[in-house]
């Protein structure tokens, strides 16, 4: 799949609880959202009692103004998975027509709550690899679609300095998937993986019931407090 920029597109909580293996007792944590973009994550998870903030360079965006983008961006990331249907597995999400649906669906309900949770600090404008909270503010971490899924885009150092940086203000951090646009596992994994061999941190990699990308089926979790 090739896409020119990183988009703004969104997953449910439903996803983010398939994708990183989210227990019950995972969502009464404190939780950093990191480029959660128009993910209705934050919004449902608020609306259940958790205790969530989402950081995203969008968010420096008006509602309006994301809109606007999100209904630019649809169609040519619709059309790129339409052309490379076989890049996909077709069983949670049966079809291009209910794929466009459910993330439309989703990302309005991010939509409708945007303006609210900017009010109350839920989303703030902040983009990896420097974000504006104390070490250890955070139980867990979790970025969804942007670490190793953009590698063309950037480089293993800017991902090493991410992770480091998720890593001083959140105790546990999970990332998924760990293939690009293309399906193929991130050129940058194996050295970052070396790297956090020298950290005082522990990792391991975790099969996750999340299926729609061909080979996205595991998700990176470190841990830098304690072992996993
Ligand atoms: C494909 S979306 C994923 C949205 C959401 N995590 C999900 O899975 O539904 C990628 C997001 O990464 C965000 N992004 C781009 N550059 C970023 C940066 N330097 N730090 C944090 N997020 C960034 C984009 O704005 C976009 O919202």
């Amino acid at each position: 799949m090739k896409l020119n920029s990183i988009v703004p597109w969104g997953r449910s909580l439903a996803e983010y609880r398939a994708m990183f293996m989210l227990t019950d007792e995972d969502l009464e944590k404190s939780i950093l959202g990191c480029s959660d973009g128009p993910a209705s994550f934050n919004a449902e998870l608020t609306e259940l009692g958790g205790e969530v903030v989402s950081v995203d360079p969008v968010y420096q965006f008006s509602r309006d103004e994301i809109a606007h983008r999100i209904d630019e961006v649809a169609g040519e990331v619709l059309s790129e998975v339409e052309k490379h249907h076989d890049n996909y597995i077709w069983t949670q999400i049966p079809s291009v027509e209910a794929l466009a649906a459910t993330r439309m669906g989703t990302m309005s309900t991010f939509l409708k709550d945007y303006e609210t949770g900017c009010r109350h600090g839920r989303y703030l404008n902040a983009s990896l690899p420097q974000l504006p909270f104390a070490e250890g503010e955070f139980d867990l971490a979790l970025c969804s679609h942007f670490l190793f899924l953009y590698s063309d885009h950037l480089d293993c150092d800017f991902h090493f300095t991410a992770l480091k940086e998720l890593g001083r203000i959140a105790r546990e951090i999970r990332i998924y998937p760990l293939v690009t646009l293309d399906g193929s596992p991130s050129p940058h994994l194996p050295k970052i993986l070396a790297l956090l061999e020298n950290e005082s941190w522990q990792f391991t990699r975790q099969s996750v019931d999340y299926r729609f990308q061909k080979g996205a089926d595991d998700m990176l979790v470190i841990s830098t407090t304690e072992g996993i």
